[in-house]
């Protein structure tokens, strides 16, 4: 990391990754892990029993295209209960995703509103049962306004989910080569602290994963790039012959010691319920 940081120093910063490139490297990098696959059993299988039995409104901040969300306002929307799911998601080709795969969903319990835009300028017409953000707190410019943003959603018992990365060797390098917005990388341990001082009943759970690097290790300019442009959240192409020679250094020694193909990916998925 020493030697990636110094050759970092001596370099332009890489350019963002936005729009549909974040997109469709983000689908690629999603594709060489086994998480997402563990969230999406995860989720369903562990909120509805957290949630009783009435009917429910959900709240999905960063939904992407709702490959996360599809199984679980399925799992929701089961034994008649009515179920309002919105999903907010700025990027408009993916929200559109989202409403394509939540509206496929044979259920006549589920209503599934997209809001096009970004979290800091919603306000929902009621309070929220749930509210869940799965791997976008990253990107929010202000962590603490967004969590209070949240809070003030969510119904008496009601429960905020975050499923986030912690800060380890992944989440460590996007936080050195990502150009970044003006604020901190969020983690998941800037996520507890967040809500531990609001003195909420918090649990999380470190949910373990790996990530396929595939050829990037040997080939780093052959077609798994937008998988290397996400796991460093830019656009690697033009990263200097140097900072990408100890970018593969590092990934290699971050390698599993039995697989070393393989990362750890893991994601810690923090739940807090309102008094
Ligand atoms: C890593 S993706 C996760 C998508 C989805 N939850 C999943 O796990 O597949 C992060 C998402 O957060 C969205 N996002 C970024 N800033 C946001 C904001 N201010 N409000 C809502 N969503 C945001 C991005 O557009 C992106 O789709």
């Amino acid at each position: 990391m020493h030697q990636l940081r110094q050759a970092v120093a001596g370099s332009s910063a890489l350019p963002d990754l936005s729009g549909v490139h974040y997109a469709y490297s983000h689908a690629a990098y999603e594709a060489a892990s086994d998480q997402r696959a563990s969230l999406q059993t995860w989720l369903p299988r562990e909120l509805p029993p957290l949630l009783g039995a009435g009917p429910l409104r959900v709240i999905g901040v960063g939904v992407g295209d709702g490959s996360v969300d599809a199984p679980l306002a399925a799992a929701l929307a089961t034994n008649h209960r009515q179920v309002e799911y919105v999903g907010i998601e700025p990027h408009a080709a993916s929200a559109a995703g989202f409403e394509a795969r939540l509206g496929s969903l044979d259920t006549g319990c589920l209503t599934v509103t997209t809001v096009a835009g970004a979290f800091d300028d919603y306000e929902p017409a009621g309070s929220a049962d749930l509210v869940h953000f799965v791997h976008s707190l990253y990107y929010m410019n202000d962590l603490g306004a967004t969590l209070d943003h949240a809070l003030a959603m969510l119904r008496p018992g009601g429960l905020l989910v975050s499923a986030t990365a912690p800060r380890e060797p992944l989440c460590v390098l996007t936080e050195l080569l990502s150009p970044c917005v003006g604020h901190r990388l969020w983690c998941a341990e800037d996520v507890t602290e967040e809500l531990a001082a609001r003195r909420l009943e918090v649990w999380s759970e470190t949910m373990l994963a790996g990530l396929d690097l595939g050829d990037v290790l040997t080939a780093p300019h052959g077609t798994d790039e937008p998988v290397l442009d996400f796991l460093v959240g830019a656009r690697t192409a033009t990263m200097t012959a140097e900072v990408r020679e100890q970018l593969i250094v590092y990934l290699t020694e971050a390698a599993v010691f039995s697989n070393p193909g393989v990362v750890p990916h893991p994601i810690e998925i923090t739940i807090a319920r309102v008094p």
